[in-house]
């Protein structure tokens, strides 16, 4: 018997327990053991829930029990989860988080502490929601030497974006539907800021390079300064606007990363990822280029990914995974300004004057768009590049070009 506690029963946490009920006697024949749910943690009382006999409230109790052998935790944020993990570790439990922040900033310690301890520290889910992606990158990638990662991190931000444009809501109303669907982060300034596809590009890169990068290492910027007028102009030369989480290899084992929106040209598939779904575009030098797509937020599809993570474990509760990475440093994080690409620019100038400033651009145009306003793509140059040709002109929007 492979017993099973799950800390914080929200949107993810209620999901897991769904997903072992539903398909107990399955993952029972995948594990050839009987794997049970044997506690729930939460602040809260579920007086009418089918699992309410297993609600405690006592960490302790789970920390204490020898027959406890995978935490699922699913509480999210960096204080108590973080409190609970390294408890649970250290008692020799497992542990399964579909906790991004957690595992952004704290884990290369969380899965030093889990092998010292001879158990396991796994998190598929905190990137790409339910899309197999980390264990590909560490597996079925392992024989490359991985070059670059760009995904859409977020599915609340890629919903707003989606919705806005396809059905016209506002920012807020957009943002309200994408918490009742369960999709937003419980401080949704985290998806709107792009804190959180922040901390997804800090695991990805983590991984993929092999030492820890940290989110304050990574400059971010959310979509809050995208606009319809903007997506409009996108549209009218076949682009659309993404908010994107990106990681490069440079040389002498530095790292590149960064979040931002783009214009997405539509030829790249990344451009027709809509509504909650996620991709995650990956190149390595031996396969090219791969690209993971899926369900990037939600009850279910996340709850997937964590119970993947739990019948691992459960199949072999002492196997030494190996998934870890090595510490960072100040220094490891490079700036992106060698980085070359066109650029989109609005801004309060005619067309002749964006020429004598920005050389041969590609003029956009949208219905409605009011007098003295231009928009355009640059030839491609690098950042400090156009900052030096924008020199004392304010462009009311300023986004890298993806081809
Ligand atoms: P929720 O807020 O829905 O669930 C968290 C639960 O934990 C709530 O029931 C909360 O209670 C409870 N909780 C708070 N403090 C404690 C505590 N001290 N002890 C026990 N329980 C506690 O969040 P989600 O399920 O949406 O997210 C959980 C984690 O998964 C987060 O890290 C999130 O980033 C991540 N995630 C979420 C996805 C999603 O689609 N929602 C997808 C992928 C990852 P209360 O509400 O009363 O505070
Ligand atoms: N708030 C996150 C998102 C949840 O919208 O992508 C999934 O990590």
């Amino acid at each position: 018997m492979v017993n099973v506690a799950i800390l914080g029963f929200g949107t993810v946490g209620s999901g897991v327990a769904e997903v072992l009920t539903t398909n107990g006697g399955l993952i029972d024949r995948r594990v050839d053991d009987l794997v049970r749910l044997k506690y729930i943690v939460d602040v809260r009382d579920f007086p009418d829930s089918p699992y309410k006999d297993l609600f405690v409230k006592d960490f302790a109790v789970i920390e204490n029990d020898p027959e406890l052998d995978i935490v699922v935790e699913t509480i999210g944020g960096a204080k108590v989860a973080l409190d609970f993990t390294i408890r649970a570790l250290k008692a020799g439990k497992s542990v399964v988080t579909s906790n991004k922040e957690l595992v952004a900033t704290h884990g290369c310690e969380l899965l030093r502490l889990a092998r010292d301890n001879g158990c396991s520290y796994l998190f598929e889910a905190s990137v790409g929601g339910g899309i197999p992606i980390l264990r590909p990158l560490g597996s079925c990638l392992a024989a490359n030497q991985l070059e670059q990662i760009t995904g859409i991190l977020n599915g609340t931000t890629n919903y707003i974006l989606t919705r806005m444009i396809r059905a016209g809501l506002t920012f807020d109303q957009a943002l309200a539907e994408a918490q009742a669907n369960g999709y937003a982060e419980k401080d949704p300034t985290a998806d709107v800021d792009g804190h959180d596809a922040c901390r997804k590009i800090c695991i990805l890169a983590s991984l993929a390079f092999g030492r820890h990068v940290h989110p304050d290492q990574v400059p971010t910027q959310g979509v809050r300064g995208v606009t319809l007028a903007d997506a409009d102009y996108a549209a009218s030369a076949d682009y659309k606007i993404k908010l994107l989480g990106r990681c490069l290899r440079r040389p002498e084992g530095k790292v590149c990363a960064f979040v931002a929106p783009h214009l997405v040209s539509g030829d790249n598939p990344l451009s027709g990822v809509e509504d909650v779904f996620n991709a995650i575009a990956v190149t390595g030098n031996a396969i090219g280029d791969v690209m993971f797509y899926g369900r990037g937020a939600g009850k279910l599809p996340t709850a997937s990914a964590v119970v993947a993570d739990v019948i691992d474990i459960a199949k072999d509760l002492k196997k030494d995974r190996h998934n870890g990475w090595e510490e960072g440093a100040p220094d490891l994080v490079v700036s992106a300004d060698s980085l070359v690409s066109p650029w989109y620019v609005r801004a309060q100038i005619s067309a002749d004057q964006a020429r004598q400033r920005f050389g041969e651009v590609q003029l956009l145009a949208r219905g409605g768009a009011p007098a003295g306003e231009t928009a355009f793509l640059t030839a491609p140059m690098t950042e400090p590049e156009i900052r030096g040709k924008l020199a004392g002109l304010e462009a009311d929007s300023l986004f890298r070009v993806l081809a």
